[in-house]
């Protein structure tokens, strides 16, 4: 059993926890979308800042909630990878330093690897192998778990992430930052069936469609290409809630006809999604139809523990942890890094 304090600054959210194994003891997570939304997306050094504001009243917080002296403490983890340079540095500093005065192993933490741990802290009694459809803001892929840092990925976006996706189309539609959340609500009102959109098949160079890649682009040209069609023929206002639920619709069956046609192949009886777009309700409604039809189990984490938090930081901290692997405290901040190569920050 390992109990971590975790920190999490890889983007927008400056989240601080403390995990047991698979329990949550505490988590604060304070986000910083009211600061970055006046210039419609995030500001690296922005977030950069907010973090340094934040995290110190975070930290006392996290500790205080969970009623833990440092002594209770096993180890210390921070987001490591991938994300915006500047934002990381702040939580992984902020890590190794408290790791170092209290004399805790310190583990640096990919980040997407956190995503697929939200649902370990909903599901504890979930085990791999599983496939991890993990869509957020910057990736969308197909991860075959075989073990605690052992990932494969199967199926990817080729351009745009998914959440990506959701954003610029918002932005298109004049709507606020982030899109996903505004895009969810507008499509609960909307015609999922008003306009047939493209669904980024990428094609293969034997012919036919690769089964598990995607590409969003396509999709976010054909809905430009449809606003400025609509503004030419003069529809004024534009049917916002009939675009936002055709586009939703249209991404997650794109996802759905992936997630399933992969678990099948390599005979994976549970698929878990993780990151923000996991929040979405239009994804969650079709990947359970389609999951029920197939005889597949899908989980998906509660929406608190969608988009970015530190407890599933804790949570795949501790599990390495409890397995021997820590960093060492030369670790640096990685703006990419492939969830495959997991264990090069380990040993
Ligand atoms: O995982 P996350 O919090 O941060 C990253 O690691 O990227 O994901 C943020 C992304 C944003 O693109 C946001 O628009 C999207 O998740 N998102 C949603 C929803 N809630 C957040 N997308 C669709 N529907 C939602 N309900
Ligand atoms: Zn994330």
């Amino acid at each position: 059993m390992a109990t971590i304090l975790a920190l999490e600054t890889s983007c927008d959210e400056t989240a601080v926890a403390v995990v047991r194994d698979r329990a949550i003891l505490s988590s604060v997570v304070s986000s910083q979308i009211d600061i970055h939304q006046r210039y419609g997306g995030i500001v690296p050094e922005v977030a950069s800042r907010q973090h340094v504001v934040t995290l110190g009243a975070e930290l006392e917080a996290a500790l205080t909630q969970a009623g833990l002296s440092w002594d209770a403490i096993d180890g210390v983890a921070a987001t490591c990878a991938p994300g915006l340079v500047g934002a990381l540095l702040v939580g992984l500093t902020a890590g190794k330093t408290l790791a170092m005065v209290h004399q805790k192993p310190f583990l640096g933490i990919h980040h997407l690897e956190g995503h697929i741990y939200a649902n370990y802290l909903a599901s504890p009694e979930l085990q791999p192998p599983y496939l991890c459809l993990l869509v957020s803001g910057g990736h969308t892929s197909l991860i075959y778990v075989k073990a605690c840092g052992q990932y494969q990925t199967l199926g990817q976006t080729r351009d745009d992430a998914a959440g990506e996706a959701f954003d610029k189309v918002a932005r298109l539609l004049g709507l606020s930052y982030p899109g996903g959340p505004v895009i969810d609500k507008l499509a609960h009102t909307g015609n999922a069936k008003a306009f047939p959109l493209p669904e980024g098949n990428i094609s293969l160079p034997e012919g036919g469609f690769h089964p598990y890649d995607s590409s969003f682009s396509g999709l976010k040209t054909a809905m430009l290409r449809l606003v400025e069609k609509l503004r030419a023929d003069g529809v004024d206002p534009l049917p916002i809630a009939d675009l936002a639920a055709s586009f939703q619709a249209t991404v997650a069956r794109s996802l759905t006809k992936r997630a399933i046609a992969c678990a099948r192949d390599y005979d994976l009886t549970t698929i878990a999604v993780g990151g923000g777009v996991a929040a979405n309700r239009g994804l969650r409604q079709q990947l359970t139809e389609a999951a029920k039809h197939h005889h597949l189990q899908v989980l998906f984490p509660p929406l608190s523990l969608c988009t970015d938090n530190a407890a599933m930081i804790g949570c795949a901290a501790a599990d390495h942890l409890n397995h021997g692997h820590y960093s060492g405290l030369e670790i640096g901040a990685q703006s990419r890094l492939d969830i495959t190569r997991v264990m090069e920050l380990y040993g």
